[in-house]
């Protein structure tokens, strides 16, 4: 049984020693910090991503490093898991992606016809920046990798399949679609979609799918002149 006195000392004694480990544990950390946020990658483009979105409060729904709203996806490896054409075509219409699901706002600062192709491909551009340089950032480990299979990574897709097909079907279209019995998500798998419809189709289907289905879940993705005539032809060989 401790006296009155040797528990005062062993109660101060205690405090003092964890008051000097947590202040010597916040010096490392803040020693650490520059070097894990890889702080001479933070460029002007990276800053103005930030105060994107800062102003457009998208951690109102979504978290970065753990920290916002639980509504919406953790975006910390968003670069790492979705890739940079999937997210530039995927800020201009959200909802497209996910009709009648829970929605990602669509934000003028991000729509071409809103405030002009320039100025909305800038925003996109830094706000991709900056979840680039966030991704970088050593969360030691953080966020865990989930044990699914992560679905719509065009590296997930059969390599030798794949290789062959345009970088924006590699990139966009496979986060939907299965080709070769790998990738896809919510989409049809494309193997054999040239014996199912002529090519004339398929362009007025990947360059307008409303206008063919009125009320499908496939995305208008505003293809259009090249883009378009080498998915066509894409699709044409599957
Ligand atoms: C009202 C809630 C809400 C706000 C605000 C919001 N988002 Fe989202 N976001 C979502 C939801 C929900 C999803 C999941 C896809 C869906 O259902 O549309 C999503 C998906 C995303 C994705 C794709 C994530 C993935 O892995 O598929 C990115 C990138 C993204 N949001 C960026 C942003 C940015 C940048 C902002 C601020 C400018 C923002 N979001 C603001 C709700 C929101
Ligand atoms: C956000 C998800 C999504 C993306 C991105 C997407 N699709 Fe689709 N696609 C779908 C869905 C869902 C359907 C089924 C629609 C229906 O039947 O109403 C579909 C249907 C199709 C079909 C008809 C297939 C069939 O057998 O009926 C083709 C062809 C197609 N998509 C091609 C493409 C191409 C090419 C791209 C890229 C330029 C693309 N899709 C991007 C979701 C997507």
């Amino acid at each position: 049984m401790l006296t009155k006195s040797a528990a005062k000392a062993f109660f101060l004694g205690g405090t003092a020693l964890c008051a000097v480990a947590f202040l010597l544990l916040t010096l490392d950390t803040l020693a650490e910090l520059p070097k894990r946020s890889h702080v001479e990658d933070m460029t002007d483009q990276v800053v103005r991503g930030h105060v994107i979105w800062n102003k457009n409060n998208c951690m109102g729904c979504h978290t970065l490093m753990g920290e916002g709203a639980y509504y919406a996806p953790e975006l910390t490896k968003v670069v790492e898991r979705r890739g940079e054409p999937w997210m530039d075509t995927f800020l201009q219409d959200p909802e497209a992606f996910y009709p009648g699901r829970r929605k990602m706002i669509k934000y003028d600062i991000f729509d071409n016809e809103a405030v002009g192709a320039e100025v909305a491909a800038g925003n996109r551009a830094d706000v991709i920046a900056f979840f680039k340089w966030v991704g970088n950032i050593d969360t030691n480990g953080f966020p865990a990798k989930p044990d699914l299979v992560p679905v719509g990574v065009a590296s997930n897709v059969d390599p030798r399949i794949m290789a062959r097909a345009p970088v924006y079907f590699q990139t966009v279209c496979a986060g939907c679609h299965s080709v070769g019995g790998k990738g896809g998500n919510v989409g049809p798998s494309l193997d054999g979609v040239s014996a199912r419809f002529d090519a004339d189709y398929l362009r007025k289907w990947v360059s307008d799918p409303q206008a063919v289905k009125p009320g499908t879940t496939m995305p208008t993705l505003g293809l259009k002149g090249e883009n378009l005539d080498e998915i066509v032809e894409y699709l044409g060989s599957l």
